[in-house]
């Protein structure tokens, strides 16, 4: 069996979950389920950054410990996890002890290699983006809102050595077209490579910051934030034993493109090149969820509370919803409208009707199980060349990480379904006497049910729920692999129909 790892970003323990954390768990969720649908073994592993000045911050602020805001924030990104749905088969804490230890090791032997070294530094830093800063990054003479308060600082700290690897990255880059998806961020990445980067500072003296990991050969410092959060991706699969050579390669890290440059796409192949650990197999960068074209985000205080629209109209509609509306890599603008809009139009009115007349016509007219189709002429064919067409295509399209196109044309196979509906018009033939015209009708209703049951087949790595919950309404029961499933024609004549159920209900209308 192939195995599939996956990762998502871990998110800053400071702050609530909001829609671009929720975002990038659906997406990366999506394609996991997809990959197990296929037949994959995955791995799916996602987690919370809990290290960092804004964590010490807010912590003394408060008056609690550093670590007891990190177990609130867990409870609430693990929450959000579950209620979305999310089928992660770990979620790791950058306090653990397996992360911990494994930080503390690769920073030893990087050290004990001359490639970590220590050295005076003079620069400008931000503490809200807890980085250093050049002059280059200076917007028009000032820094850009995004860093907060600027200070200029002197110390000594250790550094490691990039720039060594700098013709190699450029080369591997180069090298490898799937290494980041969409190709275009590579360019991106090979343009902030042209000119020559700078060593890594990877320390923070204790006196500035306590909450992080200590410096095994250096007790008064703690390692920088990328040092210590991007390891957790090789932390989490046992990095050191036997177990690591089951998971690494990754296949994708999925990550915003807020941290592509340079932290996924420069630090990270250079810090695994470094202790000699083969590259990722892949980045996945995703764009950003706007609201009035600004990034939503804590700083600029525009966030949309996932939680509320899933306890709204359910997890199934959220995960519809941001699969549905983002190209993954290009930017997507959230309103409540738009949100709206794609669950009265595709959920409720399009699925949820179909659903509907099959739900209530066929016990209507037949009784309790689905009856044979025994008429195949043009609207059957035709929707059955639909079919054929969609379910290829859109398979494909998952492959090529093109959820939102997938989408659209499952959906617009259940708006065939729902033409030929309209075209048999079974609630028409079932008040004739004709013997022919029942034999129609029979066929039009058990057809539209397979053709239901195929299309959420088709929808099950994006809503599972609704795809079981579907599936136990028309009665159907299979052990068979996904694709034998989808594809299977003739699967429910016989089965028993389900009790009449809305599962995308319109919302009450205030006023
Ligand atoms: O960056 N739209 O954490 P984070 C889409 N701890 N995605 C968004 C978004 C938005 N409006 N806002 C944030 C960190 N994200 C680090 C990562 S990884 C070793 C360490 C995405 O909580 C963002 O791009 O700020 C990132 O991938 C993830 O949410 C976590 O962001
Ligand atoms: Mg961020």
């Amino acid at each position: 069996m192939k195995s599939f790892y996956i990762t998502t970003a871990i998110d800053y323990a400071n702050g609530d979950p909001h829609l671009g954390h929720a975002y990038e768990k659906v997406l990366t969720d999506v394609l996991a389920r997809f990959r197990r649908l296929m037949g994959d073994r995955v791995h799916f592993l996602t987690g919370l950054d809990e290290h960092g000045q804004k964590v010490q911050q807010s912590a003394r602020k408060r008056g609690i410990e550093p670590i007891e805001l990190c177990n609130e924030a867990a409870d609430a990104f693990q929450g959000l996890c579950r209620r979305l749905n999310v089928s992660n088969d770990d979620f790791i804490r950058t306090t653990e002890e397996r992360h911990k230890q494994v930080v503390r090791s690769i920073l030893q032997d990087l050290f004990d290699r001359g490639e970590i070294y220590l050295s005076e530094y003079k620069g400008y830093y931000s503490a809200r983006a807890e980085q250093f800063l050049q002059e280059k990054d200076k917007v028009d003479g000032a820094w850009p809102e995004i860093y907060g308060e600027v200070v200029e600082i002197s110390e000594s700290n250790y550094f490691f050595r990039l720039g060594k690897y700098q013709d190699w990255l450029i080369e591997h880059i180069k090298s490898h077209p799937d290494f980041i998806f969409p190709r275009f961020r590579a360019k991106q990445v090979l343009e902030f490579l042209k000119e020559p980067i700078n060593d890594l500072c990877i320390s923070r003296p204790k006196e500035r910051l306590e909450w992080g990991i200590s410096l095994p050969f250096d007790e008064n410092y703690v390692t920088y934030v990328w040092f210590d959060a991007l390891v957790n991706y090789i932390s989490a699969v046992g990095y050191g034993t036997a177990e690591f050579e089951k998971r690494w390669p990754v296949d994708y890290h999925v990550i915003g493109k807020d941290i592509l440059v340079p932290p996924h796409a420069v630090y990270w192949p250079i810090m695994l090149k470094a202790i000699g650990v083969e590259m990722p197999k892949g980045l996945l960068v995703h764009g950003w969820w706007l609201t009035s074209g600004q990034k939503m985000s804590k700083s600029t205080g525009e966030v949309v509370d996932p939680l509320n629209l899933v306890d709204q109209f359910g997890a199934d509609a959220f995960r519809y919803f941001v699969t549905r509306e983002m190209n993954v890599g290009q930017d997507s603008e959230f309103s409540v409208e738009l949100y709206m809009s794609r669950y009265n139009s595709d959920l409720a009115n399009d699925l949820g009707n179909l659903l509907n007349r099959v739900l209530t016509m066929t016990p209507r007219y037949c009784g309790e199980t689905f009856p044979p189709m025994s008429i195949s002429e043009d609207p059957e064919t035709e929707l059955e060349a639909v079919w054929q067409d969609t379910e290829t295509r859109v398979v494909e399209l998952y492959e090529e990480l093109q959820f939102h196109k997938g989408l659209e044309l499952a959906f617009n196979f259940i708006r065939s379904i729902n033409r030929y509906a309209e075209q048999r018009s079974p609630w028409k033939l079932a008040k004739s006497e004709d013997a022919r015209d029942r034999e129609i009708m029979e066929t039009a209703l058990t057809l539209m049910a397979e053709a239901l049951r195929r299309a959420v087949g088709l929808l099950e790595p994006v809503m599972p729920d609704t795809t079981a919950r579907v599936y136990e309404l028309l009665g159907y029961k299979s052990e068979a692999a996904w694709r034998d499933r989808i594809k299977a024609s003739q699967a429910l004549v016989g089965s028993k129909i389900g009790e009449k159920t809305i599962l995308f209900p319109r919302p009450q209308k205030e006023d």
